[in-house]
């Protein structure tokens, strides 16, 4: 499953990139607004911390099918290669869908609560469909079991498109999904530090260290050369 940090603090892009194996950044136009900037800086800042073979997602906002595509061309040609353009899974977004595929333009049906959305997006030549989790959850459906459902439609008609889970709320959720072998999950950086949050963990860690100081009475093998 490829990883992706979904928000545009460039601090917590940077300490997450470090450490985690992450494959990308995905954004939208809210995430962006956090960041209280230009938009097109925050981006091209992005670009260069993750730098070009890694993948960004970037939202058109224009709600027409012109606009739209205007958005995916001035998205592409400020972030590069390696960039997909997310736009809303609604009829307008899919005319959008099938011209870029057209094009070459990757693009990502995005805001997906229902299997139907996702079919068609990946019909319309979408590369990706966001299904947000916790957001289904949130109306009183399960959205762990919807992102299964469109899995099961993609892998059933063959369909050239994978699924990138979004909108997660704890680990539980994102592991379900790994389990099932979804491609794809972009969670929020707080959601990404609690996936090794355990005070088990860092005990076991800590008895390691203090085992060996007992013995040696240093904290490192190097020390004792
Ligand atoms: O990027 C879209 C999706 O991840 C939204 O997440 O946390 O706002 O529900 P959230």
């Amino acid at each position: 499953m490829k990883l992706f940090i979904d928000d545009a603090n460039i601090e917590a892009i940077k300490r997450l990139t470090d450490v985690y194996p992450i494959d990308g950044v995905t954004t939208n136009p809210s995430i962006l607004a956090k960041a209280k900037r230009d938009p097109r800086e925050t981006l091209k800042e992005i670009r260069e911390i993750i730098g070009e073979e890694a993948i960004i997602f970037a939202q058109a906002v224009d709600l027409s099918y012109e606009g739209m595509i205007n958005d995916a061309h001035m998205i592409v040609d400020l972030l590069g290669k390696n960039t997909v353009v997310k736009l809303p899974s609604v009829p307008t977004g899919f005319k959008a869908m099938k011209a870029l595929k057209k094009e070459g333009i990757p693009t990502c049906g995005t805001v997906v609560y229902t299997p139907m959305q996702a079919y068609l997006a990946a019909k319309a030549g979408a590369s990706y469909v966001a299904p947000y989790v916790n957001r289904i959850d949130n109306m009183g459906y399960d959205g762990v079991k919807v992102v299964k459902e469109i899995q099961d439609i993609l892998d059933t008609h063959n369909m050239d498109c994978e699924v990138l889970a979004a909108s997660f709320k704890n680990s539980q959720q994102v592991l379900e999904l790994c389990e099932y072998g979804i491609a794809n999950a972009t969670c929020a950086p707080d959601v990404i530090d609690g996936f090794v949050r355990n005070m088990a963990i860092d005990g076991a860690i800590q008895d390691f260290v203090n085992d060996f100081k007992k013995l040696t009475g240093k904290t490192s093998m190097s020390e004792l050369a």
